[in-house]
């Protein structure tokens, strides 16, 4: 069975792991840059890449020592190659590069959000294509068709901020601190979802794109009229931001056919009162639902590998050669949103 080492520095998150083919995660090493970002209340890009060179070889050794497994016994290394802060995505391909190098192996150039996915088949061997899934992380807020490992079609995404995006600012905002997601639904817990009128933007439109940046001024607007608990601020906003997800992914449902399953994936599916939405709305369309346990849901280098065993499956490796991509569609041939700004 393939044995892989995955690497993962697209973001604010150093990692590695050892997984193989039979999804067996043998060790996943992960080192958080939060403390050296909260001073900032948001990810510096060089403050990132600088923390990526130092950590990058220790975690990768102790992985290697965790699995008790040497780098020769690896069949290939998969780095993830984009897309991401293009300076910590340099770092983790170059190390995956000069390993794959020196030790002879093939490279997987893993595209970040195939990692996540693809995530929900590491943890579920139930879990076939072709399926729905709702990509919903920090950079990213979309609906995909799977087809298959390296096939997907967009059926939608938001023209303007990821959910997760509209979480960290909401928690800016309110002061509740970084990173924003968890820190907006633990506030939620001792909130009113329905103190507090927010807009649910794009609800009962025809196509599933989402949109968040509306709903940010709203929550602006909010805590400046002086009126409302945080608190009730924040669960207002949880419940609007589930709202337009349940929306816009009933919609998808109805225009994707074929689809086995409903499946979340991304940081942002940590969120319980989100997958407990999902999880009704599944029930309710007579679909199974799949969702990665919380630790394979934000960033980290287990779904790389898994990406990397599911791409060395199908027999895809990648040239020495190959470029970080700061920027990196799923779905090459998906149009621009109706509305959508610069973001893809
Ligand atoms: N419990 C939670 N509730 C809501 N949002 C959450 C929760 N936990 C994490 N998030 C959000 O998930 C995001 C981080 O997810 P992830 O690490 O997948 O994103 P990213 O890697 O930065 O972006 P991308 O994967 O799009 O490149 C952050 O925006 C964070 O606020
Ligand atoms: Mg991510």
């Amino acid at each position: 069975m393939a044995l892989i080492l995955g690497l993962e520095s697209s973001c604010d998150e150093t990692a590695a792991a050892l997984v193989t083919g039979a999804r067996a995660v043998l060790a996943h090493r992960l080192a958080t840059q939060e403390a050296q970002h909260r001073p900032f209340g948001g990810v510096v890009p060089e403050i990132a890449a600088r923390a990526h060179v130092e950590v990058m070889t220790p975690l990768v050794e102790q992985a290697l020592a965790e699995a008790g497994v040497r780098l020769s016994d690896v069949d290939a290394i998969a780095a993830t190659a984009g897309p991401g802060l293009i300076g910590g995505v340099m770092v983790g391909l170059v190390t995956g590069k000069a390993l794959a190098h020196a030790a002879g192996k093939p490279l997987i150039a893993v595209n970040h959000l195939e990692g996540h996915a693809l995530s929900p088949r590491l943890a579920n061997p139930n879990l076939h294509f072709p399926y729905l899934l709702l990509l919903v992380s920090g950079g990213h807020c979309q609906l995909l068709f799977v087809e298959g490992v390296g096939r997907y079609r967009r059926l939608a995404t938001t023209i303007d901020d990821a959910a997760g995006e509209a979480f960290d600012k909401t928690a800016k905002l309110l002061g509740l601190g970084f990173p924003g997601g968890p820190a907006v639904e633990q506030a939620a817990k001792q909130g009113d979802p329905k103190a507090v009128p927010l807009p649910r933007p794009l609800l009962g439109a025809r196509e599933p794109h989402f949109s968040f940046a509306g709903l940010k001024s709203a929550v602006l607007r909010a805590r400046d009229a002086g009126l409302y608990r945080p608190e009730d601020i924040a669960a207002s906003f949880q419940q609007a931001v589930v709202d337009c997800l349940i929306d816009r992914t009933a919609r998808a449902i109805d225009i994707a056919d074929g689809a086995t399953a409903l499946v979340v994936a991304g940081g942002v599916a940590a969120n319980g009162t989100i997958r407990a939405a999902l999880e009704a709305l599944a029930a309710r369309q007579g679909l199974p639902f799949f969702a990665p346990p919380l630790w394979l849901c934000t960033d980290n280098a287990a779904m790389i590998g898994w990406a990397g065993a599911e791409r060395f499956a199908a027999g895809l490796t990648d040239p020495l050669d190959i470029a970080a991509r700061p920027r990196w569609p799923l779905d090459p041939d998906a149009e621009k949103a109706r509305g959508a700004g610069v973001k893809a």
